[in-house]
């Protein structure tokens, strides 16, 4: 009975064919639209696109001082990560400072002082992420010397410092060795 729908001539098969490639044609999977958001424009993409690495590599050009970042932090950071770098809870915002020593106890606190292996991250991962409802709105100045802040709040530099390309990589990092390395060849672990 099924036959019967189906012509079998060559013409017929043709038809067909045309049909299904018309139909399987007019909606592809990655047609599928939502109802929010927009397409990045090119200059949405370059304001958060870095690829900063532990030894430095790939760190914009620019600086910045804890005393410029602390202006910085209170407009920007403070509402969700707390005028002390604390953390505020209902905001969803990490504590940033504090916890040193803690790891290995009953309550471990992982905040960038204690836990964090590369002073590098916190650049790239600032510029990339925070503030997290506005991605994207420092300049490299800002970062950096937000970046600058958060290290001093931590004591992991001088109030003077001067934090750049040059200088954030050296940071000393208190937990730079509480991680095992990745011993795949083909991984580059920047131990
Ligand atoms: C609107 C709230 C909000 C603002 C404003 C904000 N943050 Fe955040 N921040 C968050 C949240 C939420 C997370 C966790 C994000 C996640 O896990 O994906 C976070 C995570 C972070 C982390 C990672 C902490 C960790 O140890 O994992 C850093 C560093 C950070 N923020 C820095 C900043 C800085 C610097 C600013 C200001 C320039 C800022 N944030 C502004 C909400 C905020």
């Amino acid at each position: 009975m099924l036959m019967r729908f189906f012509p079998t001539s060559a013409i017929g098969t043709c038809v067909w064919l045309a049909i299904f490639a018309a139909v399987a044609l007019s909606v592809p999977a990655s047609a599928q639209t939502f109802d929010f958001g927009t397409a990045p424009t090119a200059a949405e993409i370059a304001a958060i696109n870095i690829d900063a690495m532990p030894d430095g590599r790939g760190l914009p050009a620019g600086k910045g001082t804890p005393s410029e970042g602390k202006a910085i932090y209170v407009d920007n950071c403070a509402a969700c990560h707390g005028t002390d770098l604390q953390g505020v809870k209902d905001a969803g915002g990490a504590p940033l400072v504090g916890g040193r020593g803690s790891l290995m106890s009953g309550s471990p606190k992982k905040t960038i002082e204690s836990y964090w292996p590369y002073a590098t991250t916190v650049f790239d991962y600032v510029k990339r992420a925070m503030p997290f409802n506005a991605p994207g709105s420092l300049n490299d100045n800002q970062v950096y010397a937000v970046t600058a802040y958060i290290l001093y709040r931590g004591d992991l530099i001088g109030e003077g410092d001067i934090i750049n390309a040059k200088t954030l990589p050296r940071v000393d990092m208190p937990n730079k060795n509480g991680f095992i390395a990745d011993p795949r060849p083909d991984v580059n672990t920047y131990r």
